[in-house]
């Protein structure tokens, strides 16, 4: 288990996290944390405010992974919070000999997925994911278990551990200092698990966690 940023090729956005923590309020997050239309592609209030594919997002980042993991050409992969699957079709990019999977909470991301992925994605919770032990080479999970409540959200690593034969690869919402943290708070619309990195690292462990994790700082 270790940390390790494998999101570094991954665009840094810049975010005006003063001018939107003034403008949230909790029915903005209520909306948004139905995973619905307005999360994905409505007002940029509820959430991306147009969740559309761009190879620049994940192009240089499934390279990353890939080659880390040394994945070999047979690789499965799944992507636990797949949105419309934008990921998993880089990767197959990447490698049409992969096998994909993703799952997502989101009914209305699920039937907006990409053409090229549509056949390997389907709604599903990340606390009880829907494949059998040792299902894949390679889980990956990003900015979505810190939408769970603690416990499912602890639910969800232990699933992950579970689906995955070899390695697999978390990043969540965390805080190192007190000024990230005052930003995190100000920033975050649909997270409900979220806490300093040590406390992750805590957490990791006592749910015998062995694959590896990042996180997403707001900066
Ligand atoms: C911030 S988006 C990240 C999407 C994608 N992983 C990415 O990095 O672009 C969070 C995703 O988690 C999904 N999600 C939220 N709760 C979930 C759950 N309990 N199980 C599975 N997916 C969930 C949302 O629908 C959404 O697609």
């Amino acid at each position: 288990m270790s940390e390790i940023n494998l999101m570094d090729k991954y665009p840094k956005s810049k975010r005006n996290i003063e001018e939107r923590a003034n403008l949230i309020k909790e029915e903005h997050r209520k909306i948004a944390r139905k995973f619905e239309k307005d999360f994905f592609d409505g007002d940029r209030l509820y959430g991306y405010g147009g969740y559309n594919y761009h190879p620049r997002f994940w192009q240089e980042t499934v390279k990353r992974f890939s080659e880390f993991y040394k994945l070999d050409k047979s690789a499965s992969i799944l992507d636990v919070g797949c949105g419309k699957g934008f990921m998993l079709h880089d990767f197959q990019e990447f490698s049409s000999t992969y096998t994909v999977a993703g799952i997502d909470v989101s009914k209305y991301a699920i039937e907006n997925a990409m053409d090229s992925v549509k056949k390997y994605v389907q709604v599903g919770d990340a606390k009880e994911i829907p494949f059998e032990d040792n299902s894949f080479d390679l889980v990956i999970s990003i900015n979505t278990i810190h939408n769970l409540e603690l416990e499912d959200c602890k639910q969800s690593v232990r699933e992950i551990e579970r689906v995955s034969k070899k390695h697999s690869f978390i990043v969540v919402d965390a805080w190192r200092n007190e000024e990230e943290k005052k930003r995190m708070l100000g920033w975050n619309l649909t997270a409900l698990t979220y806490m300093h990195v040590e406390d992750w690292k805590q957490l990791f462990k006592s749910q015998d966690y062995s694959g590896d994790y990042y996180w997403f700082i707001a900066e």
